[in-house]
């Protein structure tokens, strides 16, 4: 165990939280989720931490301005002692005070192979399109859109018969929900090799 927390962030279906945690379980990551964040009371990614026993914590951002939003995760954060964050499916932009507090310590992932086709409903399209290659991509966040310097990206080759929403299902499932964990394994790889290194 590298003794490093994380926390996974995700505001519905929570997919790719449930492979992050599936791995964390395993020794494919030798760190521990501390807390499941969520912003979004109904979202089935709270059920699904709660299913594997991993704290979770609701932090309601309907009707609350970013800062006083932001001032509560970053309090809930604190108290779970959490070192790096992992956005998954967190339909909410950061507040640059907040990303310097977690200053690149902050995963996310995205279904396009970046920097083609940042924004919403990337994988739909990469379909639209016509990619004879689509993928994901899990990035370190700034202050930008699906800006932030890439960690791992992930292909597949599309058949063409997929459509748009089966072209988003097979980029989730074969690429994504892979590619995510082992991005995980190598930013604690890099840290650790960085901690040994520093004087
Ligand atoms: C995924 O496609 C992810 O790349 C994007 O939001 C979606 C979340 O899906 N950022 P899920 O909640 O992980 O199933």
């Amino acid at each position: 165990m590298s003794g490093l927390r994380f926390a996974i962030f995700a505001s519905g279906r929570g997919s790719n939280a449930e492979a992050l945690m599936q791995a964390f379980a395993t020794d494919l990551i030798p760190a521990e989720v501390g807390l499941v964040v969520c912003n979004q009371p109904e979202a089935q990614v709270l059920q699904k931490a709660q299913a594997r026993g991993v704290p979770t914590v609701l932090v309601p951002s309907k009707g609350l301005a970013r800062e006083a939003h932001e001032a509560q995760l970053l309090e809930e954060l604190h108290k779970a002692r959490i070192d790096h964050l992992l956005l998954a499916g967190y339909m909410r932009i950061l507040s640059p005070y907040f990303l310097k507090r977690f200053n690149g310590s902050i995963l996310n992932i995205h279904p396009s192979l970046l920097p083609d086709f940042p924004g919403l409903e990337g994988a739909e399209r990469q379909w639209a399109a016509g990619v004879k290659v689509a993928g994901a991509t899990v990035h370190f966040v700034d202050a930008g859109v699906d800006t932030g310097q890439i960690l791992l990206q992930g292909s597949l080759i599309v058949r063409g018969d997929e459509g748009p929403d089966g072209l988003a299902k097979r980029v989730l499932h074969e690429v994504e929900h892979v590619v995510y964990p082992r991005a995980v394994r190598l930013f604690i790889d890099r840290l650790n090799r960085y901690r040994k290194e520093a004087p």
